[in-house]
């Protein structure tokens, strides 16, 4: 089973990864890096994940980090660190492929500086996590990456390393006018790092064909969120991998015939981190209004940056065409429980453009930037539905909202969150099928 973000990221996957490791041996990303930032609430205790795939909070589950993940060995001995220091098995059950690329500090210094620069020169800044992600699927993509598999070959490292460096210090230098990275340094860390990362490296896609020859049913964890994606997000206010659920295969060593579920996550509102267009967005800083609700109730803050999250309605345009490029067999709302005590609810279900009315989120950035949203009203509820375990347990008019969003957005819910802990769930109809 695939599951995606349907909308900016954010959307509570990792909550909703956790819980369906109940039923499942393996957990595995399949993109993105340490710009994802999963929070997961088990019996009230907090866990946020950002590399390491959220299958790892349950004893026994394995976790694999496919080649599509660009990895940094230094992020990752951090969360590793973290995660057994609160006593949680990881180094056994993790999985790395050697084919994934590595995030350099110079790609940091790179994906940093380039962000100063659009602002310097009035472009405007991509609003990135900062973690080097771009800079090092760029490698990737222009065949230079120095890769996992590299770590097993210090004189093979030192070569690939050296080469790079070489150029990032002359973009850093002549172009960007920050300071470059050492090679002796970056080189010592590396080959310290190594000894951490490789005896968990592995060929991903052979161990999860294995899996599925003994009928081991598999997660496919997605991280950031359709909107994201390098090809059919809002680019160029985008991040630098595809994030749809079609990347799933490639991204770990599998072929797209043993994918069959794929469940989207759709957050009950919208929220988006970073610049970009955003149609249904509201402001945040007034008190009183709905955007400020959102943004307090919702408690929406980056988890990897801090940074203020933008909130506004739900966009059921703009999640027709997720659903659409997804395949998405069901989907599972999240954060209801924010909308609780709003009289009124509303829908973004289109937009005017040149004069025209449209029912899906167009292509386009600027196309989306000039969109006027129209919205469809429904009453909202009083009563809390936090923590809420089952459908016929939300008042009337929370279900109604819920079957309206499966009829606009052309998708099932299979599941609905009333809360960020693994046991505030509501299952309508189980993924898994059990
Ligand atoms: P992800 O990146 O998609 O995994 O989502 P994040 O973890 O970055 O953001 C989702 C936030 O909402 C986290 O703090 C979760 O603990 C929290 N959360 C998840 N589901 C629910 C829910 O149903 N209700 C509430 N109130 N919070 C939730
Ligand atoms: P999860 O997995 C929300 C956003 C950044 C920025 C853009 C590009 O937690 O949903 P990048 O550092 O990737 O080059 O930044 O993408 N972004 C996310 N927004 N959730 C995420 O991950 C994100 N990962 C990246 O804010 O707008
Ligand atoms: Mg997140």
């Amino acid at each position: 089973m695939v599951v995606v973000g349907n909308q900016w990221g954010d959307e509570g996957k990792g909550k909703v990864v956790d819980w369906l490791t109940d039923q499942a041996h393996g957990v595995v990303r399949f993109q993105g890096g340490h710009n994802a930032g999963h929070t997961l609430v088990i019996n009230g205790q907090k866990t946020a994940l950002q590399l390491i795939p959220s299958g790892v909070m349950r004893p026994g589950v394995a976790c694999y980090i496919g080649n599509g993940v660009v990895v940094d060995p230094s992020h990752l001995q951090l969360e590793i660190g973290r995660l057994e220091a609160a006593g949680v098995d990881v180094c056994s059950r993790l999985h790395i492929s050697e084919s994934c690329p590595l995030v350099l500090p110079s790609h940091v210094a790179l994906d940093v500086a380039r962000e100063a620069r659009r602002e310097s020169c009035g472009v405007g800044k991509i609003g990135t996590t900062g973690k080097g992600i771009g800079p090092a699927y760029e490698d990737k993509v222009a065949r230079r990456a120095v890769r996992a598999q590299d770590l097993k070959h210090p004189q093979r490292l030192a070569e690939k390393l050296r080469e790079t460096l070489d150029l990032h210090n002359f973009m850093l230098r002549a172009y960007l006018h920050a300071d470059e990275v050492p090679f002796a340094s970056t080189y010592a860390r590396l080959l310290e790092l190594a000894g951490l990362v490789t005896p968990m490296l592995a060929d991903v896609g052979d161990l999860i064909y294995k899996c599925h020859v003994r009928g081991e049913r598999l997660l496919f964890e997605g991280a950031q969120g359709t909107l994201l994606d390098i090809d059919h997000g809002t680019y160029p206010f985008v991040t630098s991998s595809n994030c749809v659920a079609g990347n799933a295969a490639a991204g770990s060593g599998i072929g797209p015939g043993y994918l069959d579920y794929v469940l989207g996550i759709t957050k009950a509102y919208t929220t988006r981190v970073g610049s970009g267009p955003f149609p249904s967005e509201l402001p945040i800083d007034v008190p009183g209004t709905v955007g400020h609700h959102l943004h307090t109730v919702g408690q929406e803050r980056g988890t990897v940056t801090g940074r203020p999250r933008r909130c506004g309605w739900l966009d059921t345009a703009a999640l027709k065409r997720a659903n659409i490029i997804n395949s998405t067999s069901g989907q599972c709302i999240t954060k209801l429980d924010v909308l609780d005590g709003l009289a009124e609810i509303r829908m973004c279900v289109g937009y005017r453009l040149d004069g025209k009315v449209i029912d899906i989120l167009p292509l386009d950035a600027d196309d989306i930037a000039r969109c006027e949203p129209m919205y469809e009203s429904m009453p909202g509820w009083t009563q809390s539905t936090a923590g809420v375990t089952r459908w016929d347990a939300l008042p009337q008019a929370a279900r109604n909202y819920l079957d309206r969003i499966a009829e606009l957005s052309g998708t099932p819910i299979a599941m609905v969150s009333t809360g960020p802990d693994r046991e505030h769930t509501i299952v309508l109809q189980h993924p898994f099928g059990v």
